[in-house]
């Protein structure tokens, strides 16, 4: 697709300034995300147009015009050409998700990372997504698991209308239910001790809401897939930085754990990582109620 975009490109822009257009972009559903830059800017519609013609099933071209930001994760996104809106239906992995791009986090760039976790649940499993987003990972894993029950946090009230109306739309309703709130709170309030595995997909907020996470694994542990950014220079490994954070936070709050898996999910920058971890938290021989009172 690169190369096709790049090719038809070609008859309109010159070789030179074709060097400051990005050839990636995100489709999602029938809308495709393009960044420009300010160099690259003046093309945004004859590349719109390019991509409209290449992808046939792309109906609306948006242009990302700030970084991902804020709590709730958004950015800000200009209409350049085919029909003018912001939501859309995705597909991935025999799931459907609506979803407004405007005012809900979504990315298609976690696909394998959503099946590979879907994949470890085991049968009867209780699952917690602190930061669930419009449902992608509760609802893959709980069509392609045998989870028992699968929570779905967000704090985002437009977030979660959508997570409720995905929950419907793939028939998990019971199997997964959608919470409305805070995780930190959520999990104080109603999810103590009950899960087998808890998701921490929002990387800024994870090693502060990681004593949460503990909380709410049950008494005997659990397992917790954690998400970070990291910077790491050339002679540096992120994995390695974000392990050794980890480590210390949880060795201070007395908790026995094996990392049996990390990965690099994904650049997100010049020299900017987002790692995952796949923490195997146990919890027995440990008065785990005076981890649970020094994680609060
Ligand atoms: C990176 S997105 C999650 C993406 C999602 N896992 C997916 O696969 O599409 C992070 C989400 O966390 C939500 N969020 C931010 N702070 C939160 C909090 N304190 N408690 C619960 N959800 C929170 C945001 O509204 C956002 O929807």
């Amino acid at each position: 697709m690169k190369k096709r975009l790049k090719n038809r490109l070609s008859q309109f822009v010159s070789s030179e300034e074709l060097t400051y257009i990005y050839n990636s972009y995100d489709v999602i559903g029938d809308i495709a995300i393009i960044r420009v830059t300010e160099r690259s800017r003046k093309y945004s519609r004859i590349i719109a147009e390019t991509i409209m013609n290449v992808q046939r099933n792309v109906k609306t071209v948006l242009a990302q015009t700030s970084s991902v930001r804020g709590d709730f994760r958004l950015r800000k996104l200009d209409f350049i050409a085919g029909q003018n809106k912001t939501t859309t239906v995705h597909k991935e992995s025999g799931c459907l998700f609506s979803v407004d791009v405007e005012k809900c986090y979504f990315s298609p760039r976690l696909l394998y990372e959503r099946m590979r976790v879907a994949k470890q649940v085991g049968n009867g499993e209780v699952f917690v997504n602190m930061f669930a987003g419009v449902g992608c990972f509760s609802i893959i894993v709980a069509k392609h698991s045998k989870a028992e029950r699968v929570y779905s946090i967000d704090v985002n009230p437009a977030v979660f209308r959508f997570m409720q109306e995905n929950v419907r739309l793939n028939r998990v309703y019971g199997k997964v239910v959608s919470v409305e709130g805070d995780a930190k709170k959520v999990i104080e309030k109603k999810l103590r001790r009950i899960a087998d595995r808890v998701l921490m997909p929002l990387p800024e907020k994870a090693f502060e809401y990681l004593p949460y996470a503990l909380l709410s694994l049950k008494k005997a542990g659990g397992w917790i897939h954690y998400y970070n950014f990291e910077y790491a220079k050339k002679n540096e490994n992120p994995i390695e930085k974000v392990k050794l954070k980890v480590t210390e936070k949880l060795q201070s709050l007395g908790v026995t754990f094996t990392i049996p898996l990390d990965r690099v999910v994904r650049t997100t920058g010049p020299n900017w990582y987002q790692v995952v971890l796949d923490i195997k938290v146990n919890f027995c021989g440990h008065n785990n109620t005076r981890i649970h009172e020094n994680v609060l």
